[in-house]
């Protein structure tokens, strides 16, 4: 993890990110195998992110990628950051299969989508503003946290009343399943020099955040008639979000699955279990593989 040196800065600074990559990545490709027990003979093709996301950490990555597939004379399979996201879910539920509903909430993305199949996805629903994710890092900032905001919100708003402030809901106005999380930011920043406890701050801030996810989410999973429902990214970590979802699917008799705190931020093993769809779909990609810092989902 490069978080503490980031922590220094409040933020990823994109520089650091790559040159730490750059740094780190043969060591880290060493002792996953390693940690595996196994050489690169027993892999049978290398995944690797290509967008969307910072180019210069994903150049890193594609470069890593290509030069190991290229050696050890395996295919190489590009994948898309949110499709590993959604796929984190089938790592630990084996019995998960499409078509589901997921909802992907990031430092980057906040969409709802429809997978239709293994590698076959609709966004039904997204951000017009801010991420969630990005939501909760500003607040952390504005009331004294510092970064990686969401954890620390999640943890400050378990001591706080959800209902001492009452912050404007992230709707948007006729769009059923978007979302807008800049004007709940914009309210809370707003309360700076307030006397209010940050822990009350968090703990309404947050409940306004997931009451819009939960609400959405089920008026989506409703509308398409999805009895499986599922939550990725790094807010998917987060334990208010995870417990309101858990009652609003056990409500509706829809199956509710989730990955493990560890695969839902960002990880290794959720690109690996898309590259592993994508190559049994017969996806591969050539040398020229770039990175697409913009890469849309669903794209080849
Ligand atoms: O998926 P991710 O690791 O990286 C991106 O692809 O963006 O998500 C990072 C985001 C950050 O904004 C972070 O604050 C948020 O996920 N996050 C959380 C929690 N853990 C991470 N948000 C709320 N509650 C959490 N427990
Ligand atoms: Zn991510």
């Amino acid at each position: 993890s490069q978080i503490d040196l980031h922590t220094l800065y409040g933020g990823v600074v994109p520089e650091i990110a790559s040159r730490k990559h750059i740094e780190k990545i043969n060591q880290v490709v060493r002792k996953a195998l390693a940690d595996a027990s196994c050489t690169l003979d027993d892999i049978t093709a290398v995944a690797v992110t290509y967008g969307p996301g910072l180019v210069g950490a994903l150049l890193v990555g594609v470069a890593e990628a290509k030069a190991i597939a290229y050696a050890a004379k395996k295919p190489l399979v590009g994948v898309h950051h949110i499709e590993g996201h959604i796929c984190a879910n089938y790592i630990e539920n084996k019995e998960l299969e499409p078509p589901f509903l997921c909802l992907v909430a990031s430092g980057g993305h906040t969409h709802l989508v429809k997978v239709a199949d293994y590698g076959k996805y609709e966004i039904i629903g997204r951000t017009r503003d801010d991420a969630a994710g990005e939501a909760y890092d500003k607040v952390a900032r504005a009331i004294g946290l510092g970064y990686p905001g969401g954890p620390k919100i999640d943890r400050i708003a378990r001591e706080g009343n959800p209902d001492a402030i009452k912050f404007p809901k992230a709707n948007v106005d006729g769009a059923k399943y978007d979302f807008s999380f800049s004007g709940l930011k914009s309210a809370v920043l707003k309360m700076k020099g307030e006397s209010f406890d940050p822990a009350d701050i968090a703990a309404s801030f947050q409940k306004a955040v997931v009451e819009v996810l939960v609400e959405k989410s089920m008026q989506a999973a409703e509308d398409y008639s999805m009895r499986k429902f599922a939550i990725a990214g790094g807010v998917a970590s987060n334990t208010a979000l995870r417990t309101a979802m858990e009652a609003a699917c056990a409500k509706r008799g829809i199956q509710f699955y989730h990955p493990s705190p560890i695969y839902c931020t960002d990880n290794a093993a959720m690109i690996g279990a898309a590259g592993f769809y994508e190559y049994l779909a017969g996806t591969r990609h050539g040398w020229d593989l770039n990175a697409v810092p913009n890469l849309k989902l669903g794209e080849r």
